[in-house]
């Protein structure tokens, strides 16, 4: 059978995301892509099971999406995971795994560079026994749920993005230079409501890395974006993935807010992702 693009709203009763099968993105044809990409326009979060590509298979498929970003120490596809390479398990007081308990929190890869990410691109290479699912939750409808008035507030109001502020409210202490290519005091501003640049659909652009919005103290600015976290995360604007070795997903983070969901760490997890660069027309902090 050829290409099958089953909507996850007819499967799972949510407004994002769709499984894909019948097709070996190790060899797509140039029609596949096609169909691929204005899946992933439609959708914005698509799940490809029983993949099981390698690396570098899985760098030329997110390469389709735009250029990549360097994660880390030259790196464009990078292990997520509480192992090291030799699989040894990281201390939980590491940087490293406070950053991936940060994980576990809603957001939007990237947000609080000067440059937002595009997309990402996931695959799964070793799943615990329980736990360890990823979650999506689509920002585009969790705008459209908002009354109007408060559409209008929030077209006219920013926030800031920060790798400091959303760790340290988990409880995360960093130095400067802690996180790659990023510096207290720099953080990115973004408008609340994002247009995005393939469809014009809105979306909430929100997230852990949110904060401190422009005209507002921080409490204030604080209670408004946790409220509408709170408000957006909901069903039916959540799907949750139960990982098998194998997937492959890729989502949209112009529009969608992902977080891992919790797992015991006396297991391993390995996810290997591969990070797509945003558009400096429309992934660019604003002034
Ligand atoms: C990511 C991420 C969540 C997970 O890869 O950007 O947030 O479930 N992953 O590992
Ligand atoms: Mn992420």
């Amino acid at each position: 059978m050829g290409l099958t693009i089953t909507a996850l709203a007819d499967t799972h009763a949510c407004t994002l995301g769709a499984t894909v099968s019948g097709v070996k993105l190790g060899a797509l044809n140039p029609a596949d892509w096609r169909a691929i990409e204005q899946a992933f326009h439609e959708h914005a979060l698509l799940v490809f099971p029983a993949q099981h590509l390698d690396d570098q298979q899985q760098l030329a498929f997110a390469q389709r999406f735009g250029e990549v970003e360097v994660l880390v120490e030259g790196k464009t596809t990078i292990a997520i995971s509480n192992r090291g390479e030799q699989g040894q398990a990281l201390r939980e007081d590491s940087v490293f795994m406070q950053l991936l308990r940060g994980n576990e929190g809603w957001h939007t890869d990237s947000s609080y560079m000067p440059l937002a990410a595009k997309a990402s691109v996931l695959s799964a290479r070793v799943v615990p026994s329980a736990g360890g699912e990823t979650e999506w939750a689509d920002m585009r409808a969790a705008y459209e749920a908002l009354d109007v008035d408060m559409r209008a507030r929030l077209e006219r109001l920013s926030a800031f993005h920060s790798l400091f502020y959303s760790q340290s409210r988990i409880g995360a202490v960093a130095k400067v230079g802690d996180y790659y290519g990023f510096n207290a005091g720099e953080a990115p501003r973004r408008a609340l409501v994002k247009i995005h640049p393939e469809t014009g659909r809105r979306a909430l652009f929100i997230g852990r890395h949110a904060c401190n919005i422009p005209g507002m103290d921080a409490a204030e600015s604080e209670a408004l974006l946790d409220g509408l976290m709170d408000f957006a995360c909901r069903a039916p604007r959540i799907y949750r993935h139960h990982w098998q070795a194998g997937d492959i997903v890729v989502w949209d983070n112009r529009c969608l807010l992902h977080r891992a969901r919790p797992y015991d760490y006396r297991e391993p997890r390995v996810m290997m992702h591969t990070r797509i660069r945003g558009n400096p027309d429309t992934e660019s902090a604003l002034a």
